[in-house]
């Protein structure tokens, strides 16, 4: 195999340092080389990449939208490249390619671990979630998905309070398939004195689901205990469980409130709860409601902010 490495920056050497022997590289592309060698090994523009049958072409740069308009202009087939390092964009770039069977199988184990890499349609290291679930907010069900990764150890049911067309409970459901998921909402939008008081008018675009729709969608509906109605009416019976995991999603201050009224106490030691909108100016309830909280209670709560679409804040409990 000809193996030929794009880029000779970080990502290169990692790349080398933790998997190849730089002898294995014929070449690294570089569209601005700054030197003529890089490990040892030659570094040439893309336009000089030579193609063969048993060519390929490692991308280790995450600049993926240049090098993939700079290949289709060097003639370079799709094939031949893989993007190792894909980009916030999220496309993934790496077509179908048959040689990456002749990869260093440590090399090639690892690639298809990562997300969207090589042949399959690796959005998601673990498979439980689609392309689809990762297409609205990447960096919020990512970080679900790696939440989900650490609470093996922590026992408790999960639970989504604002569900609307459970889109993301879809996302715990695959996650935790063997946790019983509690589905809070009214399956029917906002309660319309809290939306007015809040000055709120989003309420009918809420309306165009069901609990039906939302079961139809998951991929363990078993596990499902639908809740509807308003809460925290809903949560009547609840007071003794436990919960490893919980989604907060309601937009408005008060329900925003009772929610963390009711779930944070109940969350166990390693649990989490994912408060979505809490950094978001377009519904500043939600911060205001967690303030409220933490002074009610006197307490800072442990705090990630997210860079996702919504500005969400992981509470680590
Ligand atoms: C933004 S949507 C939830 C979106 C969902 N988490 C997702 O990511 O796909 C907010 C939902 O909260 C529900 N909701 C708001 N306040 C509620 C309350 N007090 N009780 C039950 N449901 C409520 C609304 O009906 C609406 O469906």
């Amino acid at each position: 195999m000809k193996l030929y490495i794009w880029g000779t920056g970080c990502g290169a050497g990692d790349l080398v340092d933790r998997w190849l022997d730089p002898a294995s590289v014929t070449a690294f592309l570089d569209s601005d080389p700054t030197c003529d060698r890089f490990l040892g090994r030659p570094v040439m523009l893309p336009e000089q990449f030579e193609d063969s049958s048993d060519a390929l072409i490692l991308v280790a740069s995450s600049h993926t939208e240049e090098i993939s308009l700079r290949a289709a202009s060097c003639a370079i087939a799709p094939e031949k490249l893989i993007y190792v390092k894909n980009n916030w964009l999220l496309s993934d770039r790496s077509a179908a390619c048959p040689g990456a069977e002749e990869l260093p199988a440590p090399l090639l184990e690892e690639l298809r671990r990562r997300p969207r890499l090589v042949r399959e349609p690796l959005w998601a290291s673990d498979g439980a979630l689609s392309e689809r679930d990762l297409e609205g907010d990447y960096v919020r069900v990512r970080t679900l998905e790696a939440i989900c990764r650490e609470l093996d150890g922590v026992s408790g049911a999960a639970a989504e309070l604002g569900v609307y067309r459970g889109g993301f409970a879809r996302c715990i459901n695959a996650l935790l398939p063997a946790r019983t998921l509690y589905l809070f909402d009214t399956f029917s939008g906002f309660d319309a004195a809290e939306a007015a008081r809040e000055g709120r008018g989003f309420t009918a675009a809420h309306e165009n689901t069901s609990a039906e729709r939302v079961r139809s969608l998951l991929p363990h509906p078993d596990k499902a205990v639908f809740r509807p109605g308003l809460f925290p009416a809903t949560a009547n019976g609840l007071a003794d469980e436990r919960f490893c995991l919980v989604s907060l999603d309601v937009d408005l201050e008060e329900s925003t409130l009772a929610g963390l009224r009711f779930f944070v106490p109940r969350i166990n030691p390693g649990g989490y709860l994912l408060l979505h909108d809490c950094l978001s100016p377009l519904l500043p309830g939600v911060q205001k409601a967690l303030r409220r909280y933490e002074d009610e209670r006197g307490t800072h709560l442990h705090k990630l902010p997210l860079c996702d679409i919504s500005g969400t804040v992981v509470i680590s409990v």
